[in-house]
């Protein structure tokens, strides 16, 4: 899979791509993620990638003629199988929209800053808008290292045991069950037996209890709406 994510701050993703199940996923040829600086399409020699909003108020919005530029020279590369616009006001994101994301081939991610982008890119380029919460960043570039992130974890032989992804929290819509490991007591605070035990049926059952009491206490809304009746 390849990431192309659009920015006027390409500082703030410098880092992180660049460690640990990422940096595996580049080294294994499963991911690439490439940050373009928004001001190298800039139509003029201000390198000026923003302006007042039309009939005033605060803040700035991102001008559409260095994003078309950006789009289109990236278009005319490859195709892509979404273009996504980070902003608080697109669709929740969730487990299954990265699971989605994740059988892709090529997606280009913009990020809006200060006021966000000039609508008229919505309308003209974007194919999905992604909000990771209903709170508001200064920008989409941490936003969209969250999609990213949570996307290429999926990619298949992106972790070394293929397993662990599909018993991560939401899922199988559960909270992951709780984990232990050496020392097997810690000042008095002891493992659970049956972890000790290595009997796997046991264990299994054991997980799949803790996750649902876990699901049903902290996630009423996960539990009601995938396990009530
Ligand atoms: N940009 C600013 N806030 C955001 C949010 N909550 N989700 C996605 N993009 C954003």
């Amino acid at each position: 899979m390849r990431i192309d994510i659009i920015t006027c701050v390409p500082k703030l993703l410098e880092s992180p791509f660049s460690h640990s199940i990422l940096l595996r996923a580049y080294q294994k040829g499963l991911a690439e993620v490439v940050v373009h600086d928004l001001r190298e399409y800039s139509v003029n020699k201000h390198k000026q990638v923003d302006d007042y909003a039309f009939g005033g108020g605060a803040g700035m919005v991102l001008m559409i003629e260095p994003i078309a530029a950006c789009i289109r020279n990236l278009q005319s590369q490859r195709t892509y199988d979404e273009i996504i616009y980070m902003t608080p006001d697109g669709e929740q994101f969730s487990q299954g929209m990265a699971n989605q994301l994740s059988m892709q081939k090529n997606l280009m991610i913009l990020c809006g800053h200060y006021k966000g982008v000039d609508e008229r890119v919505r309308q003209q380029f974007i194919t999905k808008e992604i909000s990771i919460g209903d709170y508001v960043l200064s920008g989409g570039e941490l936003a969209a290292a969250v999609v990213a992130d949570a996307v290429i974890r999926l990619i298949p032989n992106v972790l070394s045991d293929e397993t662990s992804a599909l018993t991560d929290s939401f899922q199988d819509h559960l909270l992951a069950p709780p984990v232990y490991t050496r020392p097997a007591v810690f000042e008095g605070m002891e493992v659970p037996e049956v972890l000790l035990s290595g009997h796997e049926a046991k264990i299994d059952d054991w997980r799949f209890q803790q996750a649902q009491q876990r699901t049903k206490q902290r996630r009423p809304d996960i539990w009601e709406k995938h396990w009530k009746g």
